[in-house]
């Protein structure tokens, strides 16, 4: 496919007013996406898991306008106007525009919240670009009404992703795959794809505990980050590092060999950290306790030969991955040795979830 196929037919039905909600998750990325093309084009291809309890829920209400020569909307979160969150919503729609060319005719009332405190530092740029792709798919599917499903959420992603590169991966669950790549057929650089082989039980209802080391808003934001990949001096080798990596996940999602997991996705997460430190600028988005806690869950793995294991975002929280049958156990550690490094003492439970809701 490619980019002209998202370009709508024209359309058959004329709406005047409405409103409409969707709930999307926020997801983990086990290989990492780090690095992009113009347009939002991953340089490498990425794999997630799908969040289930931290979500953004979105309501669009929107009313035909007269003069269409620009865009109109106001942006509401938790029932506040946010004026500062404006600008990513304007070039979004300017990205989004020939995709969806009823953008200018309506004025929008978009009102956000989120399941998870605003200032947690875990990036509601996923969840939120996706419930709000979402909203504006539900609004053009009554215009097109024999719109598929597939066709539905396949350009809901293609959408996210001109919102925010992660976010097209939050629209399905629960093992989301983005970027074209040799080892999953049909996967795209435009869209996320459900991952299409066989998965271990081991790995269904994964659990997900994200440990709040620093709340504070990131020094340096995704987008720097991905732009310094340009010219960096390992951008090569890690980009075809993701592909091996890829290849080398599906034998051990297949067989549901957890050591194997283990040592693949603590790899990417360093390794994207890596990326960072050896950028130029330089930058370090770990913090000390971020160290604190990977050297014990380390060291707890080692004396109890769990099959615990963190990954990392852009920041400086740490998601405690493992299997739901060790849930006990391993919140129980969580509790009495890391709870101690979390700012104010703040987690969050989840879960591997499998995508976004229509409410209605
Ligand atoms: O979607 P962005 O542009 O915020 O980038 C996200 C990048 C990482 O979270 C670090 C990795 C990933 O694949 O989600």
């Amino acid at each position: 496919m490619t980019e002209q196929d998202f370009i709508p037919k024209p359309y058959l039905s004329d709406i005047e007013n409405g409103k409409v909600t969707w709930e999307s998750p926020s997801n983990i990325a086990l290989i990492k996406y780090w690095g992009k093309k113009k347009d939002q084009i991953p340089e490498n291809p990425s794999i997630s898991f799908t969040l289930s309890n931290c979500k953004t829920i979105t309501t669009v209400s929107y009313s035909k306008k007269a003069d269409t020569s620009s865009f109109e909307f106001d942006v509401f979160l938790d029932g506040k106007m946010k004026d500062d969150f404006k600008p990513k919503i304007q070039t979004f729609f300017e990205r989004i525009e020939v995709y969806l060319p009823f953008l200018k005719e309506f004025k929008f009332k978009i009102e956000t919240e989120n399941t998870f405190p605003h200032s947690s530092g875990i990036a509601s740029s996923a969840s939120g670009m996706s419930a709000l792709a979402l909203c504006l798919m539900s609004i053009e599917k009554q215009m097109l009404p024999d719109l598929s499903q597939k066709s539905f959420n396949k350009k809901a992603s293609f959408l996210a992703r001109l919102g925010s590169g992660s976010a097209c991966r939050s629209i399905e669950g629960d093992l989301i795959v983005w970027g074209e790549n040799k080892t999953v057929e049909g996967s795209s650089d435009l869209f996320g794809v459900q991952y299409p082989y066989k998965v271990h039980e081991n790995f269904k209802e994964y659990q997900d505990t994200i440990l709040l080391v620093d709340k504070g808003e990131k020094q340096v934001s995704s987008s720097v980050g991905h732009n310094l990949m340009h010219n960096h001096p390992f951008a090569k080798n890690r980009f075809q590092q993701a592909h091996d990596n890829l290849e080398n996940l599906k034998p051990i999602l297949e067989s549901g060999d957890l050591g194997g997991f283990i040592s693949l996705i603590e790899s990417e997460a360093l390794t994207l950290h890596a990326m960072m430190m050896t950028s130029m600028p330089y930058f370090i988005l770990m913090k000390p306790n971020t160290l604190e806690i990977i050297n014990k869950i380390w060291k707890f793995r080692q004396e109890t030969n769990s099959n615990i294991s963190f990954t990392l975002d852009a920041g400086a929280n740490v998601h405690v991955l493992y299997p739901k049958n060790k849930a006990t156990e391993i919140l129980e550690f969580i509790k009495s040795e890391l709870v101690a490094y979390c700012q104010n003492g703040h987690y969050i439970c989840d879960q591997i979830g499998f995508g976004a809701n229509h409410i209605k």
